[in-house]
């Protein structure tokens, strides 16, 4: 089942004098349980193309279909869409540090409408199974970086989205803990049927993945899997 399609996706930056063509005529599809890796080195587009498939930013021009319905970007909070339909890990976990880790995972259920209670409880067995029951009580600054990242992880599918986006989600973390959250990915993605588009400039981390995407000077290209 097709979860999303983007047609034609162009995205320029307009500096002082000249225009940048950062994105240029993208054409990409993502059906239910793939895993994807969208590879590129720094600067090619990477995070630009996430934030536009996830909504989190407008293309200049081009379609974005979830369900095969035309999302539209303009004039729309999309914030509820997101908090009901996509999940976002970043390299920089961005956890609220006054909460604990199971606080963390917890807010975006309760923004959903579901009673604190009860997203509490829906924390505890997402970290729980995430290996996190000893770190529920602990600060982002009392956890680990593979630690943060798996916090990060369990609030971006406590809504069960249909598609996370993942932009460079090991960037900060050593090749061990690095290993620790692509095993977790593709340990969510097998299991659960989880759905994951993860940005990388690591070739090792995309050979891991199901789908692969090359992205350079513009272009999307999907490669073969070896
Ligand atoms: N707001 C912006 N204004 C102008 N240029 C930008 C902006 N955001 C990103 N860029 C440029 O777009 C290019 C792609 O950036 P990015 O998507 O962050 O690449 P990646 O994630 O692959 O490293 C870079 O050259 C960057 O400088
Ligand atoms: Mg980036």
């Amino acid at each position: 089942m097709e979860v999303l399609r983007a047609q034609r996706i162009v995205k320029n930056y307009q500096d002082a004098n000249s225009v940048l063509n950062i994105l240029k005529d993208i054409d990409f599809s993502v059906n239910k349980a793939d895993l994807v890796a969208i590879r590129g080195t720094s600067g090619s587009g990477k995070s630009t193309l996430l934030h536009i498939l996830g909504l989190l930013d407008e293309p200049t021009s081009g379609n974005i279909y979830y369900f095969d319905k035309l999302v539209s970007t303009k004039n729309r909070d999309l914030s509820q869409f997101r908090n009901q339909h996509i999940g976002f890990v970043f390299q920089f976990h961005f956890l609220l540090m006054d909460f604990t880790a199971l606080e963390n995972v917890a807010i975006p259920m309760f923004v959903s409408g579901k009673s604190w209670k009860r997203s509490l409880a829906e924390a505890r067995k997402l970290l729980t199974g995430l290996g996190m029951d000893q770190r529920l009580k602990h600060y982002p600054n009392q956890l680990s970086g593979g630690e943060q990242q798996r916090t990060a992880i369990a609030r971006a599918l406590i809504n069960r989205p249909d598609i996370v986006f993942a932009d460079e989600p090991t960037g900060n973390l050593d090749s061990k803990h690095a290993w620790e959250i692509i095993n977790l990915i593709k340990h969510l993605n097998k299991e659960y049927g989880h759905t994951f588009i993860i940005a990388t400039h690591d070739q090792n981390i995309c050979n891991n993945m199901n789908i692969h995407y090359k992205l350079d000077k513009g272009v999307l290209e999907q490669e073969a899997v070896l």
